[in-house]
Formats: structure tokens, sequence, C-alpha cells
């Protein structure tokens, strides 16, 4: 039973931080502990009215899951991205949904930057060659450099801004493709993808997920990309076309990448695994503890200005606030 205080539906087990706060505040229901997940929906759906999404597993909530609570006011998601959430279905049905912006864009930034330098450097191969005792026999070989290279950014967000920002840096010359040119941007703006991976030889993609950009990086653009080329990934594994990166890797298309998310994951392809111009990495784009919580506590902020009648501190641009509920 629920006391004066709101219930929250939590759908897959998010960080002990979160689960905390939420139920310091809230009346906190876990339907991946439930022993019958489908009876504990049926009892909270005729008045459950707000719920947090977006564990590690990316949690489906879609039209259908979220039409089965038809008082439901309010989707509270971790991470930035919320391809796992139909957003655009909650907007139509008067349900505010919220994500974790800008808390995490130096994080991710980071880590892009880590992984560039990791993949075009070989530096995780040449630390595994030293574990196994090979430096004793030869030095490593010679790498790649980021010297005289040209980055083009797919997805000039926030966090793609935050990384151009540290390839200026570096002293690279930068480019970036998207829907639109962006005003007061200095960098140079492509309409057309391909024709912008003709062009540079590093592609760093932080573009959001979802149908939308399913699979745009594909042959055409890998091919584009070139033999010298590098593709770094820390948006969402459906954005490159996975079986043709594999290809194009095998068959020396392009030269190496740096991959933080993938199709499918947590499972990672072996065929990736066995690849050596890969750099892999479980997707920590934002994983760090001071990150993670400042996500996790804005994911309870908007929990809790949304209790308060207030306008949620992060609502996703496809939910407005104040919710428009249909008749
Ligand atoms: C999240 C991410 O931590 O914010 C995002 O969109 O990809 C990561 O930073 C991830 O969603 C956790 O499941």
């Amino acid at each position: 039973m629920a006391g004066d205080k709101a219930e929250v539906l939590m759908i897959g087990q998010m960080a002990p931080m979160i689960i905390d706060g939420i139920a310091q505040a809230f009346t906190l229901h876990r339907l991946w502990e439930a022993p019958d997940k489908e009876l504990l929906i049926a009892e909270l759906a005729p008045r459950l009215k707000a719920m947090a999404a977006g564990g590690p597993v990316h949690d489906p909530v879609d039209g259908a899951f979220m039409a089965k609570f038809p008082r439901l006011e309010m989707v509270s998601s971790f991470g930035v991205g919320y391809d796992h959430v139909d957003a655009k279905w909650a907007g139509e049905h008067g349900i505010v949904v919220t994500n974790t912006p800008e808390v995490l864009n130096e994080e991710v930034a980071d880590t892009a930057l880590g992984l560039l330098l990791c993949t075009v450097r070989e530096l995780p191969q040449a630390e595994r060659y030293l574990r196994a005792g090979n430096w004793l026999n030869e030095d490593y070989r010679l790498t790649a450099s980021l010297r005289g290279r040209k980055a083009g950014i797919v997805g000039l967000g926030r966090i793609g801004k935050t990384i151009a920002r540290r390839l200026e840096a570096f002293g690279l010359p930068i480019s970036y493709y998207g829907r639109h040119q962006q005003a007061g941007v200095p960098y140079r703006y492509y309409p057309n993808l391909v024709d912008m991976a003709r062009d540079v030889d590093i592609l760093v993609v932080i573009t959001p997920g979802g149908a939308a950009t399913k699979n745009l990086i594909d042959a055409k653009v890998l091919d584009a990309l070139g033999p010298n080329g590098i593709l770094i990934n820390v948006s969402r594994g459906t954005v490159v076309d996975q079986d043709a990166l594999i290809a194009a890797l095998k068959a020396g298309k392009i030269l190496s990448a740096g991959l933080d998310v993938y199709v499918g994951e947590p499972r990672v392809p072996q065929e990736l695994i066995e690849l050596d111009n890969v750099v892999l990495l479980p997707h920590v784009g934002s994983a760090s503890v001071h990150t993670r919580n400042a996500m996790g506590q804005l994911v309870i902020d908007n929990l809790l200005a949304w209790a308060g009648g207030k306008k949620p501190l992060t609502p996703v641009p496809e939910t407005p606030w104040p919710p428009k509920r249909k008749a």
C-alpha cells in the first residue's frame, strides 16, 4: 500500500544513491525485484503517476508499456540519451520525460579524447605488448599519429561541442555534420556526411541514437573516410552499421576504430574482439563516480520538481512543460 508519498516505479535496478534518494521522498516500487512483474504492474496501473528508468541495460519504455498506466505523468530517465523511451508517444499523451543532460558533457568528452588517443597511438595494444613480455625482444611498432589529421564531428550538440573544444586544443581542424548549420560556430559545416567523411580522417560520432540515426555511419561513409581513417563512436551502437564497420576494419578500408557503444551491448561481436585495429570500451563514457552521481541526482531532482507541481529541470524537447493531456 502507498502512504501519503507519491509512488514511483523503478523499472530496472539503478545506482544505490538513486534508489535511496527516491525511496526517501517517494514510495518506491522495484519492478526488477518483483517475483511477478505483471502482477505488480496490474496493481499499480490504475494509480501510478511516475517512473524512473534507464539503468545499465536501458529498460525500454515504449508506448505499449506506458499505456498500461493511464494516469502516468512523468518518466525520469537516467542518461542524456533516451532512445529507450518513446518520448514522442509520451509527449502526445501528456507524459513528461526527463533526461540527464549537461552534467556529463565534460566526462564523455574526456572519454572520447582518451579513446581517440588510445586508438590512433594504439596505447592499449602497446600496454598488452609490454605485459606479454614482448618489449624485451623488440620495441613496439611505430603507430599512426594525430599530427596532420582533420576531425569531423557527427552531431555537434552539447557533448559534441565539448569534444570540439578539446580537439581544438590538440591543434586539429574541425568540421561537423548535422541536420542544420549552427549560428556562431567556428567550425566548417557539411550538410552531407559522405562529403565530410571524404575530407577528414577522424570521425567522432556523438549524435543521439534512435530510428532517425540508425546506420547513419554506413559502408559509404566508411569508404569515404578511407584507409587512413579513424572512427570513434561514443553515442549509440545503432548509429553505426556494425557489420559494415567490421567488414571495413577487416579489409583495411579504414585504419582503426575506437568504440564505447555497440549494437546489442553488452554483447560485443567476437569478430570485433578478435581485431587488433580496434579499441573497445564497455560503455564507460560517463562512468565516473562524480558524473554518475550528478546524473543520478538529476533523476531524483526531476522527480522532486514534478511531485512539487513545478517544471521538471530537464524535460526532453518532445515533451514540453506544461504537458498537454489528450482528452
Ligand atoms: C549512461 C549514456 O550512463 O547518458 C547516456 O546517454 O549513454 C551513458 O552516459 C547510460 O545511458 C547508462 O545506462
